[in-house]
C-alpha cells in the first residue's frame, strides 16, 4: 500500500535522524584550549600548551588568571581534568565552575582552597539559583589533588545536578521546585576557572597566609569535553538516569 509505504519510509528517516542526534549528542566533544576557550584575565599567566591539549594558569604576587569557555550550556556533562597547585599553596584557591551572567545568574561552583605541604585541600561546592547561594558543602579528598590529573565532571540535568570527582559521584542537588527551592535549569552557563590569592579567607580561614617565595603557582588542564543534551536523545536520557541512580546509591 503506498499510504503505508511511504509512512514507514518516513518513521525509518525519523528512526535514522533520532539515532544520529543521540550519536551526536553522546559524542563528547574532546576540547582543544584554543578553539574551545577565552582568557578572562592574567592573559602572559595562562599558557596552551601540546597544540592546545594542556592549559595552565598561574598566580605570581601580581595578579591570577583565568579563563572560560566560548561556548554556553544548558544542561549537560562537563568533564575537566585538573591538577592542583602543589607543594604550599595555602592562600590560593583555584576556582572551576559553570556561571551565567547577571545579577540572578545561576552557578555550580568546585573551588579548591590551597593549604600548607602535607595538609589537605578542601573541595568546596556550592549551587546558586537566581543570583541566591549559601548551598555550600565542603570536602577533604581521598588523594592528594596535585600529584597527577583527575577528574571534576559536573552533570547537570532539569532533575538534579550531580559533581563527580573521578567519576565518583559527591555530592547530588535535586530539584526541589515543588517545595519552593529555586533551581538553574532556564540561563545558559560558560565553564570557567581562575587561580587567585584568597589568603583573606582560604586557608583556615584566613591565617595561613600566601607564602609568595613559592610563587608562581600553577594549575594545570587537560582532557575538557562537554556532551550536552538535546531533548530527543533518548540515550543521553536513559545514561543520565542511570547516573542520577547511581548517585543517590
Ligand atoms: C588545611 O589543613 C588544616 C589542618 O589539617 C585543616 O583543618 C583545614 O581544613 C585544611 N584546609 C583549609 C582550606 O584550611
Amino acid at each position: 500500500m503506498p499510504f503505508s509505504s511511504s509512512c514507514s519510509k518516513v518513521s525509518m528517516v525519523l528512526v535514522v535522524s533520532l539515532f544520529v542526534t543521540s550519536l551526536m549528542a553522546m559524542t563528547a566533544s574532546a576540547g582543544n584550549f584554543f578553539q574551545d576557550f577565552d582568557v578572562t584575565f592574567g592573559d602572559e599567566r595562562v599558557k596552551i600548551l601540546n597544540g592546545g591539549q594542556l592549559l595552565t594558569l598561574n598566580l605570581d604576587k601580581a595578579s591570577g588568571s583565568g579563563f572560560k569557555s566560548k561556548n554556553e550550556y544548558l544542561f549537560g556533562r562537563i568533564d575537566m581534568q585538573i591538577k592542583l597547585v602543589s607543594g604550599n599553596s595555602a592562600g590560593t584557591v583555584t576556582a572551576y565552575y559553570l556561571s551565567s551572567e547577571g545579577p540572578t545568574h545561576d552557578e555550580i561552583d568546585f573551588e579548591f582552597l590551597g593549604n600548607l605541604s602535607g595538609d589537605p585541600y578542601t573541595l568546596h561546592t556550592n549551587v546558586f539559583s537566581q543570583g541566591k547561594g549559601n548551598r555550600e558543602q565542603q570536602f577533604h579528598l581521598w588523594f592528594d589533588p596535585t600529584k597527577a590529573f583527575h577528574t571534576y565532571s559536573i552533570v547537570w540535568n532539569s532533575q538534579r545536578i550531580i559533581f563527580l570527582v573521578d567519576n565518583i559521584p559527591i555530592r547530588v542537588f535535586h530539584n526541589l521546585e515543588t517545595i519552593g527551592v529555586p533551581f538553574p535549569k532556564s540561563q545558559p552557563m560558560r565553564i570557567y576557572s581562575s587561580l587567585w590569592n584568597a589568603d583573606d579567607w582560604a586557608t583556615r580561614g584566613g591565617l595561613v597566609k600566601t607564602d609568595w617565595t613559592q610563587a608562581p603557582f600553577t594549575a594545570s588542564y587537560r582532557n575538557f569535553q562537554a556532551s550536552t543534551t538535546s531533548t530527543n536523545s533518548l540515550t543521553e536520557q536513559s545514561a543520565w538516569q542511570t547516573q542520577g541512580l547511581d548517585a543517590a546509591g
